[in-house]
């Protein structure tokens, strides 16, 4: 069928999806699947994208995660423009450019004091590559190396071998050797009991022996909120004990706000909810709401001292080609004007509570065992896989896209939502419901 309107001028979409079908490696999905059964979309605008029918959905998975300023904001469209035509980019090993110092400089005025000297990479995958190797390295650096690594078994920190190395999700389970020890922590309650104080005192307990019993780690690397994991939400205080954990072994406090940073919890940084100072802090997704991709990891002028003792480079041996794209950079600035002048942290507090309020009731049908949210990332937990995919499945013809996570329903929209866009998300999921 073909389109002769707007954007969608001229899309074949048979062809399309034929196209993709023949040609294109869906990551994380099953061979021949994806692309014929999911949306294939042409445009997006404010917090919703249209696709090759011309049909408008309200994005409730922000693109990947990741759309804070939502689609076709002109801020970030104009940022990208100057700059594209400016200078794309440079080799950074080797000199600099303008847009790479004034980001700098605004993450640590974002940043707690103390977290000062960023490197910049294009992933989340690589920033934490690259937290790893620096934490490893940092205490190679020391004459005292440490290895082991203490994190949740349901987090989830990306996907190069080192990252997936890192988790304890089934899906993340490496083919190789192991390349260093770590040791994941299960979760000693289900979720719904997690974000208790007696969730806090079983989590307590558990990292306790995980970071005291052994040889001291060389970090603690944990998301504030379990994103993959089920987007669970984790017990008030317990960054605050990971913290005190750290300081007594003298392991490094790694924080992955790849997915709560830039506002989407209600904060500014999901451990802004603890007040807590890690030692090091990955970003990515929101730095620059999906328009490029780009990805920071930031740390204090201690740990970046340390690498004065490297043996061969007296530096860090570690940068990828594109790491700190000017246009990212550029991007990056305007995302955090956007923020600041539309309030968007803010915002995303105050609709983060009406659509957790507005979801809250579907904990009354018997096929619901969590309803739970922080801020702009609302799950809805099923009993089982199947329910979730029913009710993706049926909010997607409803024109809503949601997250699935296993028997996990998440619906993330972009920071820029409105008490429109919540009262029709709320309406299309509990229509969804009804319909099982
Ligand atoms: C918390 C967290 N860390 C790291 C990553 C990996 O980021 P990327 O997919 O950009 O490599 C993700 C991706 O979903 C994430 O949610």
């Amino acid at each position: 069928m073909s389109h002769t309107n707007g954007e969608n001028a001229g899309v074949d979409e048979e062809r399309t999806r034929e196209r993709d079908r023949r040609h294109v490696w869906h990551p994380w999905s099953p061979v021949r699947k994806s692309g014929a059964d999911g949306p294939v979309l042409v445009s997006g605008e404010g917090y919703r994208v249209r696709d090759t029918t011309g049909r408008g959905y309200l994005d409730a998975m922000a693109s990947a995660m990741n759309s804070s300023c939502g689609y076709a904001h002109p801020a970030l469209l104009a940022a990208a423009g100057k700059q594209l035509a400016l200078l794309p980019h440079f080799d950074l090993s080797v000199g600099s450019h303008l847009p790479v110092g004034r980001v700098a400089e605004r993450l640590a005025g974002l940043l707690p004091k103390g977290l000062e000297r960023t490197l910049f990479v294009n992933s989340g995958s690589e920033a934490t590559e690259a937290a790893v190797r620096i934490a490893h390295d940092h205490w190679t650096n020391r004459g005292e190396p440490r290895e082991r690594i203490v994190t949740f078994a349901a987090g989830y920190h990306g996907t190069t071998y080192v990252a997936q190395h890192l988790s304890g999700l089934p899906t993340n389970a490496l083919y190789g050797g192991e390349p260093f020890p770590v040791t994941r922590v299960g979760s000693p309650l289900p979720p719904r009991e997690l974000r208790t104080p007696a969730g806090l005192a079983a989590l307590t307990g558990a990292f306790e022996s995980a970071v005291l019993d052994g040889p001291p780690p060389a970090a603690v690397f944990v998301e504030p909120l379990l994103n993959v994991g089920g987007g669970v939400v984790l017990p008030a205080g317990l960054l605050r004990v990971l913290r005190d954990l750290c300081d007594r072994t003298g392991a490094l406090l790694i924080l992955d706000e790849v997915f709560c940073g830039f506002g989407r919890t209600g904060r500014m940084f999901g451990f802004d909810h603890d007040g807590v100072t890690p030692d090091l802090v990955t970003m990515s997704k929101g730095i620059s709401g999906g328009y490029l991709p780009f990805a920071a990891l930031t740390t204090t002028e201690e740990v970046y001292a340390s690498f004065a003792a490297d043996p061969l480079i007296g530096g860090l041996r570690y940068g990828h080609t594109t790491g700190g794209h000017a246009v990212a950079c550029a991007v990056a600035l305007a995302v955090f004007d956007v923020l600041e002048e539309q309030k968007l942290t803010e915002s995303a507090a105050a609709l983060g509570g009406h659509l957790l309020d507005g979801l809250l009731p579907m904990l009354d049908h018997p096929q619901i065992s969590d309803v739970r949210g922080l801020g702009l990332v609302a799950t809805v937990e099923c009993h089982r896989p199947e329910t979730a995919a029913a009710l993706v499945a049926g909010a997607a013809a409803r024109g809503v896209l949601l997250r699935r996570q296993g028997p996990c329903v998440m619906a993330i929209p972009p920071l820029i939502i409105d008490r429109d866009g919540i009262a029709e998300l709320v309406h299309v999921m509990g229509q969804a419901l009804a319909d099982l």
